[in-house]
């Protein structure tokens, strides 16, 4: 049976960096630098201009990420697409970016899983090649939250949490006895509106509120998206914690065989909780929060991919993957790299 590797990965951010200062000089947002870097790490994030979508931002980040592994966009035999900030409701932003790397038929999927995105794509990915289905597998997060983000008082429980940015793998067959090694994924729905955007629902009549006139009416609490951040930071500690101890039992390791343990980056005060708990050294644990916020389905591979580049990652390492998020939906995978 072929395994699943990964054979390139990049990144890509938008120029623009808006500081946490930024946020109350430019948007007037009623926040400060110390209570945003003492309960979350984020001291900046990329806003991208108007007019540059999901699947813009994705596109350098895939097309390198396909340079890296040497192939041509031709050698890609599906796209597995994650945002939350699409360009539309429907289709999928995996569409746009397939015509954008100059395909014609290549299979696109969307996967809506959030922050947790990367690891059902990593697993959705690699089954998909141990079947011996597909030979390459371009994987891409990519997000413009800059967009959707109540920028004021009103909204600053989220908007000063959340970047754009992009990131991608791609995912090759080998014959050896490396890559994807295991991955467990997680759900509970019972927490779907924990973190939720509801600009339309279908149970109503119409979906979208409508004045006398017939023109949409969307009220703030639909428009922007909503969190408890309560529940998501009490959920998310003890989740990845356990999906990760888990993860590595099942292959009859501990956390200590670990080298390297990449974290959705949503919140520094979650992954260092999370570090402590599981014991894990500074230098295992790499971040990238503080520069660029949380980035939501992109979080994993820009994270990888700045790891790459700085020589973290080496062949023969055993690097963990874990992410939590909206849904609830959580995963984790081990990469014998
Ligand atoms: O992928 C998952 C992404 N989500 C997360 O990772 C979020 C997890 N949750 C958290 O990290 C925290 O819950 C937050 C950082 C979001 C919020 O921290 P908190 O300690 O739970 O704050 P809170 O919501 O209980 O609010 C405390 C106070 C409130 O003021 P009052 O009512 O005590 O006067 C808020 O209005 O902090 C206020 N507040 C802010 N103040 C300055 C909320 N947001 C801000 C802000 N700047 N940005």
């Amino acid at each position: 049976m072929p395994k699943a590797y990964i054979s390139g990965v990049a990144m890509n951010v938008p120029d623009r960096v808006v500081t946490n200062d930024d946020l109350v000089t430019e948007f007037g947002i009623d926040t400060n630098d110390d209570w945003i870097v003492q309960r979350t790490g984020i001291k900046e994030r990329r806003f991208a201009p108007a007019g540059v979508g999901a699947s813009d931002l994705a596109l350098p980040a895939a097309q390198r990420a396909i340079e890296r592994a040497q192939l041509d966009p031709d050698d890609i035999d599906i796209i597995l697409f994650g945002t939350l900030s699409p360009e539309y409701a429907f289709p999928g932003s995996g569409v746009l970016l397939q015509q954008k790397l100059g395909l014609r038929e290549t299979p696109a999927m969307d996967l809506r899983n959030a922050c947790s995105f990367f690891l059902y794509a990593l697993g959705t990915g690699a089954s998909m090649i141990e079947a011996g289905a597909v030979k390459n597998v371009l994987v891409v997060g990519s997000e413009i939250h800059s967009a959707g983000l109540d920028l004021t008082t009103r909204g600053r429980n989220v908007a000063t949490i959340f970047g754009d940015g992009a990131g991608a793998v791609v995912l090759s067959a080998t014959d050896e006895d490396r890559g994807v090694r295991r991955w467990k994924l997680g759900a509970d729905g019972r927490y779907a509106e924990a973190l939720a955007q509801r600009v339309w629902d279908t149970r109503a009549r119409p979906f979208i509120p409508q004045d006398a006139d017939g023109n949409g009416i969307v009220s703030p609490e639909l428009m922007w998206a909503q969190m408890d951040g309560k529940k998501v930071y009490k959920h998310a500690t003890t989740i990845m914690s356990r999906a990760l101890r888990e993860l590595v039992a099942t292959e009859r390791l501990t956390v200590d065989d670990l080298d390297l343990v990449l974290f959705h980056q949503a919140n520094m005060r979650i992954n260092q909780a999370v570090q402590a708990e599981l014991g894990l050294p500074d230098e295992k644990v790499p971040h990238s929060i503080s520069r660029y916020g949380n980035t939501t389905a992109a979080t994993i591979p820009m994270l990888l991919a700045e790891c790459v580049e700085a020589g973290r990652v080496q062949k023969g390492m055993k690097v963990a993957m874990v992410a939590f998020g909206s849904g609830f939906t959580w995963g984790a995978a081990l990469v014998d790299w």
